[in-house]
């Protein structure tokens, strides 16, 4: 199957990062040049590239970006940017928490060379760890798929919601990574995807990554999909998350605890696909996830057109926390957490297989 290179670096450590800019899909595909964080930093925030794993590896890129100036300079003035760097690519986008753990990641690299190495052997350091962050990631979501292909029977409807592809990834995705495996392990399923209000990932983005493979794939109206799961037109849903609590609750695309609970109550199995880089086992439950706050004007001004009156009050919070109670089963690289429960999850999580 035709994978997608959502991101790429070229070059050494002095290289270029290049994106697909997502906000022009599915009309235009056009790479954007990043050589400076700030680039970076404005994709990430106006979701040029988006999905929790693909902002993680992006910001790992930024903050390499973000250090090519500094290389020839002493070593407390290159932590120093270090510092500067990392705190300005956490400020792009809340929720996700791969953003943080990438970023963390990189810090780390750089701390335990700190009175080894030059600025300069650092550098080269922080590229071989976006790059392992980058080629991880390609791994995991393969595994991912492996494991929830075994959850999909030939002849099956799954609903998704958002865009959790190839797009969101490095270049496979966790919840199409489930389709996308079960379909070259040869079972024949057909996708319904939501739009996803306001910004249109399902629409956009969802469509046009399973059109390119061949996938059968029917667009509804995110106000569908309970007629939809009430008709049988599908038999299991699947998402992906932007963070997920120690106790299973789950961030992810506004919209997706609606689909979890038309789920529930027409009894078939809600899951959700992440790595292990989307868990924040420091949160207790999902209360405690940051839900990002967006631009009013995406929903009152969506794609040029204005649809609401001047003036009015709007409410736009990107993400919502499915309890995990509505939960099925997770899917991660590791394998299945299921029931999904505190337990199980420091169990699969710790496991090493
Ligand atoms: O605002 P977005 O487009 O970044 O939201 C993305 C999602 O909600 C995805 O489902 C999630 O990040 C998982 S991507 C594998």
């Amino acid at each position: 199957m035709t994978t997608i290179e959502t991101i790429r670096w070229v070059g050494g450590p002095q290289g270029r990062l290049e994106l697909i800019d997502q906000t022009l899909l599915p009309t235009e595909f056009r790479m954007i040049e990043c050589r400076d964080v700030e680039t970076v930093c404005e994709a990430i925030a106006s979701l040029r590239v988006r999905g929790a794993p693909a902002i993680g590896i992006a910001a790992a890129y930024g903050v390499c970006l973000g250090m090519q100036p500094f290389v020839h300079g002493d070593e407390d003035r290159f932590f120093t940017r270090l510092e500067h760097v990392v705190g300005y690519l956490a400020s792009s986008r809340p929720t996700a928490v791969n953003l943080f753990w990438a970023l963390e990641r990189m810090r780390s690299a750089a701390a335990a060379c700190r009175g080894r190495k030059s600025p300069r052997e650092i550098a080269a350091v922080l590229l071989a760890e976006a790059i392992a962050i980058h080629e991880e990631d390609r791994r995991i979501c393969r595994a991912i798929g492996r494991h929830g292909a075994e959850l999909l029977s030939d002849g099956q409807g799954v609903l998704t919601h958002c865009n959790a592809g190839g797009l969101a990834t490095a270049d496979y995705g966790t919840a199409l990574a489930v389709v996308f495996a079960a379909v070259e392990s040869g079972k024949r399923i057909h996708v319904y995807a939501d739009e996803t209000r306001p910004l249109l990932q399902g629409a956009r983005l969802t469509t046009w990554e399973l059109q390119r493979r061949g996938i059968p794939v029917t667009l509804i109206c995110d106000s569908m999909a309970a007629q939809v799961i009430r008709e049988g037109r599908v038999q299991a849903a699947i998402t992906g998350a932007d963070r997920i609590a120690a106790n299973g609750d789950a961030a992810n695309k506004i919209g997706t605890y609606g689909v979890a609970l038309a789920a529930a109550a027409h009894e078939i199995p809600f899951y959700v696909a992440a790595p292990q880089s989307s868990f924040d086992l420091a949160l207790p439950s999902g209360e405690g996830i940051p839900i990002e706050q967006r631009d009013p004007r995406e929903i009152t001004h969506g794609f040029g057109r204005q649809t609401a009156p001047d003036g009015i009050d709007v409410y736009n919070p990107a993400f919502d926390v499915t309890p995990a109670g509505l939960i099925t089963a997770l899917i991660c690289e590791n394998g299945l957490i299921r029931p999904v429960t505190n337990d199980r999850i420091a169990e699969v999580l710790h496991s090493d297989r």
